[in-house]
């Protein structure tokens, strides 16, 4: 019957089967390849869409921080017996802190480098971000209910929130003063492609 023929066991069909599976095979390979790649895109675009109805680059990174101070007091706030929470919640803390520090390691930092001319005070906070991440990295490895353990969050946000302070007063005034509006507008553009390789 021609529903077997074409679908039995001779040598042509066994072909067709197996062209069929490795063209699935290579679309699901393409659309995996895809979705790896689109947030980037996609990231930058919501950020251009943002910059055209006005929201300020240097805003978003300032409510970044006010986010994770916030959260930062929350666990403060956590009796020592809650381990799985402030271990869930410090992970959260690490999450918003990875993608903040990518877009200002790979963007915002060497902007300030080059076009505001402030080499030094651009290496200084990559150094801080440096010492941010081995604190967070002490955290995560210490028992949640150790004194020491709250003591260090305490401190981490003391750290970050001087970090925050320096960042929105002196540096990004600096940078935002350099550039024009069309580098401002992609500015927010790349700030969220970066982001989005993490969140
Ligand atoms: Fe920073
Ligand atoms: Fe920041």
């Amino acid at each position: 019957m021609p529903y077997q023929q074409s679908w039995g066991s001779n040598n042509e069909s066994g072909w067709l089967s197996a062209r069929t599976a490795i063209s699935f095979g290579a679309g699901a390979l393409l659309m995996l390849t895809a979705s790896r790649i689109a947030p980037p895109f996609a990231g930058r675009a919501i950020g251009s869409l943002r910059s055209m109805a006005g929201t300020d680059p240097f805003e978003a990174l300032a409510q970044d921080h006010r986010k994770v101070l916030a959260l930062l007091e929350q666990i403060e706030a956590t009796d020592k017996s809650a381990t799985m929470r402030r271990g869930a919640m410090l992970f959260q803390v690490k999450r918003m802190l990875t993608a903040h520090a990518l877009a200002e390691e790979d963007i915002v930092y060497p902007m300030l480098h080059d076009d505001a001319h402030r080499a030094e005070e651009a290496k200084k906070l990559y150094r801080e971000h440096a010492d941010i991440k081995v604190r967070l990295f002490e955290l995560e490895h210490k028992a949640k209910d150790d004194p020491s353990w709250i003591e260090g969050i305490r401190e981490l946000r003391r750290i970050l929130a001087e970090h925050a302070r320096e960042e929105e007063q002196v540096e990004f005034p600096k940078l935002r003063a350099a550039l024009d509006e069309r580098r401002k507008s992609n500015l927010l553009g790349e700030v969220h492609r970066e982001k989005s390789m993490v969140l």
